[in-house]
């Protein structure tokens, strides 16, 4: 058992709660990582808000981080002490159906006792004033130290600043992945909302040689830092979901080749389908809806040729398909650093959720070192 200084969370609604927890060492197949420094993304907030079904309270959250490896449990053969990882939500166990398949990055291997909040053998590793806490999304990097399967974390070359490649355990991949799955060299692409996920589908759609790259937002501010990615034409969301269809229009010659949606708004998520290019465009979803709720469609938008569809942390199958980000940051080709607004202490991460929800950031990293 090693202490350590966590960011809790007791409820849905409550701040967070930074504090000394008690971490116990890796079971079987597990291993005990120091985090280095971890993102904030807004799926994080959907479980403060108490919108996020798999989050068991209370909880340690965070899921976009990078550290060393401490401790390797038994039966652990793939990572040694010192190794550098990035923690992965979506596991890749290699040996599934869902592994064996290219159609899919999901492994649900150990899904049922992620969603409860618990390591593989059903209990958790850490307690706090003497009661078990629970993990989140299998991953919990707003905690110095963590204990994650082996089979959810990717090994990452060791040259690669932790404090910045952080970013590709969430946000980097997920947008990035879903543009370079989706675009195609030529195309009209439309973003709505250039979040951490939006400005990184910008990155994707530019190298994927994107003709035009429209973003859509509430937050005039969003709009230079994403024309920096990339971005070629923005329209500001207050104009009202009317006008901003016939500016879609107008700018795409009729409509979106491809359309991303990265609010988790289910009423922009219609918004988004609805101006995909007849016979051709494809929505697809990325943000994260409240639990419960649902999208209307129109079933002739899709008779019509258009496809709507999801993706998951940009359809990248984690620990074999990580380094290629890696790889794009080290050679340059992926900026990950203009992300990255603000950087804050532990302590004070409840700033960071307030500067996401004001609009202030893009994305804060929070460091423990
Ligand atoms: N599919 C996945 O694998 C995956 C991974 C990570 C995050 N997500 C989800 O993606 C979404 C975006 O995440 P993020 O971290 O970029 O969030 P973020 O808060 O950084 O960005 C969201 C952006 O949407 C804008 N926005 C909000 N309402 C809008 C509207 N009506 N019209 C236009 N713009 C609007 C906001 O101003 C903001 O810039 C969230 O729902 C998150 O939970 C999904
Ligand atoms: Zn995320
Ligand atoms: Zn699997």
């Amino acid at each position: 058992m090693i202490k350590s200084s966590a960011a809790i969370l007791t409820n849905a609604n409550a701040p967070l709660f930074v504090d000394s927890i008690d971490v116990e060492g890796p079971a079987f197949g597990e291993v005990l990582v120091e985090m280095v420094a971890t993102g904030i993304c807004h799926t994080d907030l959907t479980a403060i808000k108490g919108v996020n079904t798999s989050c068991v309270y209370p909880a340690v959250l965070g899921h976009e981080g990078a550290g060393r490896v401490v401790e390797v449990g038994p039966g652990v053969k793939g990572l040694r002490v010192g190794d550098h990882v990035i923690p992965l939500y979506g596991p890749e166990c290699g040996v599934c159906k869902m592994c064996l398949s290219k159609r899919t990055n999901l492994c649900w291997s150990i899904k049922s006792t992620r969603d409860r909040g618990l390591m593989p053998n059903g209990t958790a590793r850490f307690r706090w004033r003497d009661a078990p806490l629970h993990h989140f999304m299998g991953t919990s990097t707003f905690s110095r130290y963590t204990v994650v399967p082996e089979i959810a974390l990717a090994l990452i070359r060791p040259d690669a600043p932790l404090d910045r490649v952080c970013l590709i355990g969430c946000g980097v991949t997920t947008g990035v992945g879903a543009a370079l799955h989706d675009v195609r060299a030529g195309d009209n692409v439309v973003i709505f909302g250039l979040g951490g996920i939006g400005l990184n589908i910008i990155q994707g759609a530019r190298i994927a040689g994107a003709k035009s790259i429209t973003g859509i937002d509430l937050h005039c501010s969003k709009g230079t830092l994403a024309r920096h990615l990339g971005l070629t034409h923005f329209i500001d969301a207050a104009a009202g979901p009317a006008r901003v269809h016939e500016e879609v229009l107008a700018l795409t010659g009729g409509g979106a080749d491809v359309a991303f949606e990265c609010t988790g708004n289910t009423a922009v998520m219609r918004q988004a389908l609805d101006c995909c290019h007849v016979g051709w465009g494809t929505c697809v979803l990325l943000g994260v809806e409240p639990s419960g709720t649902e999208m209307a469609v129109a079933p002739v938008a899709l008779r019509y040729g258009r496809t709507l569809k999801g993706s998951y942390f940009g359809g990248v199958k984690g620990r074999s398909g990580i380094g290629k980000f890696v790889d794009l940051y080290m050679e340059g080709l992926l900026d990950i650093d203009s992300l990255i607004t603000h950087r804050l202490p532990l302590k004070d991460i409840q700033r960071g959720f307030d500067m996401m929800v004001s609009g202030e950031s893009v994305r804060s990293v929070v460091h423990f070192e």
